[in-house]
């Protein structure tokens, strides 16, 4: 991992031929307080004599002389200056590492109150998944040096740093695992991973498909059947000594999901490895936890399946009961989803916590309304989502809430069961109708539910992530825990 240190104005004053990093608003230039005035005007001269205009991830390198000291620099763009924030900052770093992680081995930045932001983005821009291929060129740049004014402000901003880097370490390791090809991650396999997080104040059990078949797991179990290697239920639980608050975080754990007999077209199963990125996020969370200090208990739960059109795979038409007692008629077995998460949450409210967070990759339809920018949330508690919602403002991932109306509940009504899987009218309001199904498994616990099927994944890559799995709001929901 790329190493980010603080370092004071004295130490790049003394390196020898430092390369340095401004950041420059569109409207405003480079920003470089340890410049004379006169000094940045002439920087940002030849800045403009480059063709650098500040734009949002632009990038320049020169060299440039400042009385008897030629230096190279490189100055990134923030956009406007009215923009130019934590995101900008952050997708900032992201570019800066890109443009120049093959070309130096150090760069000094010069971010100044925005330094660990904007340090969170070059690690999350430098990452790459490197399991079965090698990345195109080893990259060179090993050290990145923040500019700090003293001695003093280069421990506040050391200590920020470092838990922007455990924020980015989690980030990294749900990537990792989204990135995974399903066959490479069955629920066992992915089970052992959560296992190899026990240690300390943290504790893994892991339910198999028999013990889950005892204890009445039987919606996890149903969408697990029509695969060879079965379904597992995995429960971490984090108890710091002294804590005063308990809270659980649920993920859906679809190591991949070809829609079982509902089967889905091929194209739509391209990306179907990356059903499992609540469950991924769950498990980042929990690689940090202990490190970050966080106060309160937390139980963290994965619901792990593949759905597949094996020989026994569940039917449409057949009805199963979960975990609470309600039968369910799975009409669609592609809507597995909130099947799994149903003895998942089950399970989590029966721990009685004061809040439930579940992130599920659970409907296109997510997709469709707020695009793969915009995570979906619905609630049964305004109060904690606007919690959870001033954490992702915080972190820069956008969330938005979707409403829970009661006259829609009809729409999940069977004519034998208790539930249905999928809503009456198809094609109607399809992530409310998973929220709303979702909403009967978690007694008056309260409770968020976050639709991640957009931001979750990445075709192309953005600004923060390369394509593929994003490790979206594994920095909100680490937020949000620091704040308990
Ligand atoms: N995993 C999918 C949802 C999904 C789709 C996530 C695209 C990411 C990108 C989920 O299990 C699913 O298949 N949902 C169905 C529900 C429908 C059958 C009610 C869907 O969205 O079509
Ligand atoms: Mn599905
Ligand atoms: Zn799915």
């Amino acid at each position: 991992m790329l190493d980010v240190k603080a370092g004071t104005l004295a130490e790049l004053n003394a390196a020898v031929d430092p390369v340095t990093a401004l950041l420059a608003t569109e409207d405003g230039g480079p920003a470089a307080a340890f410049l004379s005035p006169k000094a940045r005007k002439a920087l940002a001269e030849q800045a403009k004599e480059e063709g650098f205009t500040g734009k949002a991830g632009e990038t320049v390198s020169f060299k440039f002389r400042d009385g008897d000291k030629e230096r190279r620099y490189v100055l990134v763009g923030l956009g406007k200056r009215k923009d130019a924030g934590t995101d900008a900052h952050r997708k900032a770093g992201a570019a800066l590492y890109r443009a120049y992680k093959t070309r130096f081995e150090t760069l000094w930045l010069a971010a100044g109150a925005q330094a660990a932001v904007a340090a969170e983005g070059l690690w999350l821009g430098s990452y790459a998944f490197t399991n079965y291929k090698k990345p195109d060129a080893e990259p060179k740049l090993k050290l990145v040096r923040l500019v700090c004014a003293s001695a003093g402000e280069a421990k506040k901003v050391q200590s920020a740093v470092d838990r922007a880097a455990l924020g980015a370490e989690a980030v990294t390791f749900t990537r990792d695992l989204v990135n995974l090809a399903p066959s490479d991650k069955s629920p066992e396999a992915v089970a052992e991973v959560a296992k190899s997080l026990a240690g300390g104040d943290v504790t893994v059990e892991v339910i198999d498909r028999k013990q889950a078949e005892k204890q009445g797991m039987n919606l996890l179990v149903a969408v697990g059947r029509g695969a060879e290697r079965g379904p597992r239920m995995v429960h971490l639980t984090y108890k710091p000594k002294g804590a005063k608050r308990k809270v659980a975080l649920v993920g859906k754990g679809i190591t991949f999901d070809s829609g079982g007999l509902s089967l889905k077209p091929p194209a739509s199963m391209e990306t179907m490895k990356m059903d499992m990125a609540g469950a991924a996020l769950v498990l980042g969370v929990f690689k940090v936890l202990a490190r970050l200090k966080v106060k309160a208990e937390v139980h963290g739960y994965a619901a792990l399946a593949y759905n597949l059109p094996g020989p026994d795979a569940v039917k449409p038409g057949d009805v199963i009961k979960g975990m609470n007692g309600k039968t369910v008629e799975i009409l669609n077995t592609d809507a597995e989803g909130r099947l799994v998460l149903a003895d998942a949450l089950h399970l989590a409210a029966s721990e009685k916590p004061s809040a439930i967070l579940d992130y599920a990759t659970l409907t296109g339809a997510a997709l469709v309304a707020l695009g793969s920018g915009i995570t979906a949330a619905m609630t049964n508690d305004r109060a904690l989502l606007a919690k959870v919602t001033a954490s992702s403002k915080r972190c820069d991932e956008a969330i938005w809430e979707l409403p829970l109306p009661k006259d829609y509940e009809d729409m999940i009504k069977s004519k034998i069961a208790d539930l249905l899987n999928i809503g009456k009218v198809r094609g109607e309001a399809g992530t409310i109708v998973g929220g709303l199904f979702l909403r009967e498994f978690v007694g008056d616990v309260p409770w968020v539910h976050l639709d991640i099927a957009g931001p979750a994944w990445t075709d192309g890559g953005t600004a923060l992530s390369a394509p593929g799995g994003t490790g979206a709001l594994v920095r909100t929901t680490l937020d949000w825990l620091g704040g308990l």
